[in-house]
């Protein structure tokens, strides 16, 4: 008999994309490993096994065993896009919006991502932790066990190490892991109304060099490691009235200099050529996507950038047009889903809603919705072979659900449907209190 040290049995079914070298691409997304009455081996902070119970029953002597008494059991979530840390509240735009306001002229006229870097630069790193802190237990609680998270509410040299410092900080203390991106080019900060090109010379000549300076390393069998206050991705909000084509290129093809991967904000609102740009500079993710022709799909679909499609952005905005998910899978492209979670367009940490919405507004199959929320998200932030499904040699990191059937996942919305979490083979939280 071989040692564990956890083996988590009567598992009604255990659901995992499979282990591939890259993200799941068009048909391959829907294809996935389902074993009915099955139990997982933990040894350490990684999966030995997983199989069906009786195999795998006779096959390890445990220290510990765990029964879930007949719940499914699924890959922890990761998130791939989001903008957990900020300051303060935008309810008020929110009820501006509900009357007619859209987002971008709220945007010009000063509000919107400013009134939240205004909120950001007064508070201090405790309070940015805290507020941000409380965002991160939620997102626990919801399944989530890896999530990056972009800087964006700083936009100056210090606010955006301010910003940087939190969440390196927040990562070691919460048990879900978190990789951060750059995004200074969230915004023009209002000491550059008028001169967006000045401030792209502050970002690419000021901030990127001491920011962005990489000594991490991205080890793909294990999980990566970071220089303290080092960003992993640089991002860049390209939109109408916020940073053009060109300006985004400059940007990231600085950020790439400094040894950065990328990751660009396009089409949220309208078409700019962003996505095009993305797969020219090889980007590892292209995000949003709403407005984006058919073309320049076709072009993602066929590339090895990944589609991160964030459903909880135009339901927060009460807008009516998803981004084009279904045909991008259609076309034999990768997608993942991830919350946008922010508090202009996304102030929503939950993962298992994201995949409800995916179903129903953008036509993904559950077991679509599955894939793009943990194996394609992981690739999405670079971490595909270590994390995001169950296998052997994976980190243990999983969720039991409620229910029997991971559909319910889909299916249902608005309740949390997880029971447990486990981070690195360690049950993180416990919901359910009965197993
Ligand atoms: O992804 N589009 C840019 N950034 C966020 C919104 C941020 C905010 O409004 O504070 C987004 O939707
Ligand atoms: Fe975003």
């Amino acid at each position: 008999m071989e040692h564990c040290d956890l083996l988590v049995v009567n598992i009604a079914e255990l659901v995992t994309a499979p282990v591939s070298t890259q993200a799941r691409h068009g048909l391959a997304m829907s294809e996935l490993v389902q074993i009915k009455d099955a139990a997982l081996a933990v040894e350490g902070e990684r999966i030995a096994a997983v199989g069906p119970r009786r195999q795998l029953e006779k096959q390890f002597q445990p220290v510990e065993i765990v029964d879930v008494k007949a719940r499914a059991v699924v890959p922890g979530f990761v998130d791939p896009h989001t903008h957990a840390a900020w300051a303060g509240i935008r309810a008020g735009e929110f009820e501006q919006r509900i009357a007619g306001a859209s987002y971008m002229e709220i945007m010009a006229a000063g509000g919107g991502i400013l009134s939240t870097v205004q909120a950001t630069r007064a508070a201090d790193l405790s309070q940015l932790m805290a507020e941000t802190g409380a965002r991160l237990e939620r997102m626990l609680t919801y399944g989530t066990t890896t999530a990056e998270i972009k800087t964006g509410y700083g936009l100056d040299l210090a606010n955006e190490r301010k910003m940087l410092d939190a969440i390196h900080m927040l990562d070691a203390q919460y048990d879900l892991d978190l990789v951060p991106t750059f995004l200074g080019a969230h915004a023009v900060p209002s000491e550059y109304k008028g001169n967006p090109d000045a401030y792209v010379d502050s970002v690419v000549e000021e901030m990127l060099p001491d920011l962005g300076t990489m000594i991490y390393t991205v080890n793909t069998e294990t999980a990566g490691s970071y220089r303290q206050g080092a960003a992993q991705f640089c991002d860049v909000f390209c939109e109408r009235g916020v940073f053009d084509v060109e300006q985004t290129r400059r940007i990231l093809e600085a950020a790439k200099g400094h040894g950065l991967a990328l990751k660009l904000h396009v089409d949220e609102f309208e078409p700019m050529g962003g996505t095009s740009l993305a797969v020219e500079l090889g980007a590892t993710s292209v995000d949003h996507l709403v407005r984006t022709g058919d073309k320049e799909l076709q072009l993602l679909a066929g590339s090895a950038t990944i589609a991160v499609v964030l459903p909880g952005t135009p339901f927060g905005l009460g807008q009516s047009h998803y981004a084009p998910a279904r045909k991008l899978i259609d076309y034999g492209g990768a997608v993942a889903l991830a919350t946008d979670l922010n508090p202009g367009t996304s102030w929503c940490e939950s993962m298992p809603m994201m995949m409800a919405l995916a179903t129903r507004m953008m036509r993904m199959t559950p077991a679509e919705a599955l894939t793009a929320a943990t194996l394609n998200a992981a690739y999405a932030i670079g971490f595909g072979r270590s994390i995001g499904a169950l296998a052997p040699g994976y980190q243990a990191d999983f969720v039991i659900l409620e229910s029997a059937d991971y559909r319910d996942l889909t299916y249902r919305y608005g309740t949390n449907p997880v029971a447990a979490v486990y981070k690195k083979g360690r049950r993180v939280r416990n919901l359910c209190g009965s197993y």
